[in-house]
């Protein structure tokens, strides 16, 4: 990579085009994060077809630092790239994570209950049991595809058990929200995306007036019934938020419990270790977050002209903040390209930070500590059995296809 030191805006800008998702392979093979946090913290980045370019930030406590100020960059015009370059979010100010303060608060306070330990302990248990299965089958089997016959199924089972869909609908669920957030390029799978996003909205809207007229214990009743600082959600909102909790929660799980598995197997004498020792689950559960970083980058625009380091960032600049650079940066993490999954501490920003940090944290992380429990209680030999297939995103990374082989543990 090449920076140009005459860029227009007091400072190099850089031709690297990360809207573009050829250039996000595996991030760690990808020298690119490491020499921008070196050498350009905060700098500018053309798409080079007239666009508004962006800004992309790349030092973890700079990235830190912008998601803490929610006054002066904001989330309503869309979160990330893909959104930002194309005329912003239409559900901004609708979604929870496209919406500012004050709103932002009001719904985030109502829905922080359904994800209280309480109204999670019957997901949980739904986890606990599913897992189970699918690790015992996986076992079975001699093998398989990782992705396919564990990691897909399990953030699906807990997503469809907070928003109560009935289990008839949960398969054509799961492949509407493959497609919905599917690979980014071409002109039909974007409009395939477009498509699944589409029903997956209209299949909401069928659930709600049950929902209304006889509310459970669902984020659905949850939101069509409750009030968020004294104002009913309307439809519109209803809608999008079960939206953000089943595109929030559920590729980015099934990539980081993939993803687990992959690091596993690359890295045996770690999988050795989390064998011999129950104690090590809760900080392999944060390492594997930290090591897979599934969304690589969050977007926010600038609300005002804001300083950052010596770069001057003029109002309604898009700010894109690059997680997958923050947890590799090594004023941080020790040695931070080695997986280890005693790594303590281990504060990385997988999850976001500050007033957005993300709100299925709590769940992301049981379903990977009963995902690792049933491995340890289940395989013994755990390897690769054939070519690893990567997802093509600029907003998400991680794998698709991970054949395995396995034998059942002692
Ligand atoms: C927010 C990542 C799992 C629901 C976020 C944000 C990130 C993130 C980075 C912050 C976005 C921003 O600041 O603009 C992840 C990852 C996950 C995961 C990597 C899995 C490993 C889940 C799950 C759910 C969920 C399981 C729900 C079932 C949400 C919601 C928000 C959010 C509703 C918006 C919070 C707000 O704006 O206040 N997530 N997430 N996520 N996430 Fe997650």
């Amino acid at each position: 990579m090449t920076a140009d030191p005459t860029g227009p805006v007091g400072g190099p800008t850089i031709p690297f085009h990360m809207i573009d998702p050829a250039v996000h392979p595996d991030p760690d093979t990808c020298d690119t994060w490491r020499e921008l946090r070196e050498k350009h913290p905060v700098v500018r980045c053309e798409t080079g077809d007239g666009g508004p370019g962006f800004w992309a930030v790349t030092r973890y406590r700079d990235i830190a630092a912008v998601y803490r100020d929610t006054a002066r960059l904001g989330s309503e015009q869309g979160n990330m790239l893909g959104t930002l370059l194309t005329g912003g979010d239409s559900a901004g100010g609708q979604m929870l994570v496209v919406t500012d303060p004050p709103r932002h608060t009001a719904v985030r306070r109502m829905l922080m209950g359904a994800f209280s330990a309480r109204a999670m302990a019957p997901v949980v248990d739904s986890v606990r049991i599913a897992t189970r299965g699918l690790v015992g089958a996986l076992v079975e089997a001699g093998g398989g595809d990782f992705v396919a016959d564990v990691a897909a199924q399990i953030p699906l089972i807990a997503i469809c058990e907070l928003l109560d869909v009935p289990p008839a609908d949960r398969a054509a669920m799961l492949e509407m929200t493959m497609a919905a957030l599917g690979a980014e390029g071409s002109r039909e799978s974007r409009e395939e995306a477009a498509r699944a996003q589409h029903e997956i909205l209209l299949y909401y809207a069928g659930l709600l007036p049950g929902r209304r007229k006889a509310p459970g214990e669902d984020i659905v009743s949850l939101l069509a019934t409750e009030e968020a600082d004294g104002v009913r959600l309307s439809d519109a909102e209803v809608l999008l938020n079960c939206y953000n909790i089943i595109i929030g929660g559920d590729e980015t799980t099934r990539l980081s419990s993939a993803g687990a598995a992959l690091a596993l197997m690359e890295n045996p004498e770690q999988w050795e270790r989390l064998r011999q020792d129950e104690g090590l689950l809760d900080p392999a559960v944060e390492e594997v977050l930290r090591w897979t970083t599934p969304v690589t980058h969050v977007g926010r625009t600038a609300t005002v002209d804001i300083e950052l380091r010596d770069r001057r960032i003029t109002a309604g600049s898009i700010v894109t903040l690059w997680n997958i650079s923050a947890n590799r940066d090594a004023e941080i993490f020790e040695e931070p390209y080695r997986f280890d999954i005693s790594r303590s501490p281990n504060r990385h920003l997988t999850l976001g930070h500050g007033p957005h940090f993300c709100l299925g944290g709590p769940l992301a992380r049981v379903e990977l500590r009963v995902m690792l429990e049933e491995l340890r209680r289940q395989v013994g030999e755990l390897e690769p059995a054939g070519p690893v297939e990567r997802i093509t995103s600029s907003f998400l990374t991680g794998v698709s296809r991970l054949p395995v082989r396995c034998s059942a543990g002692a």
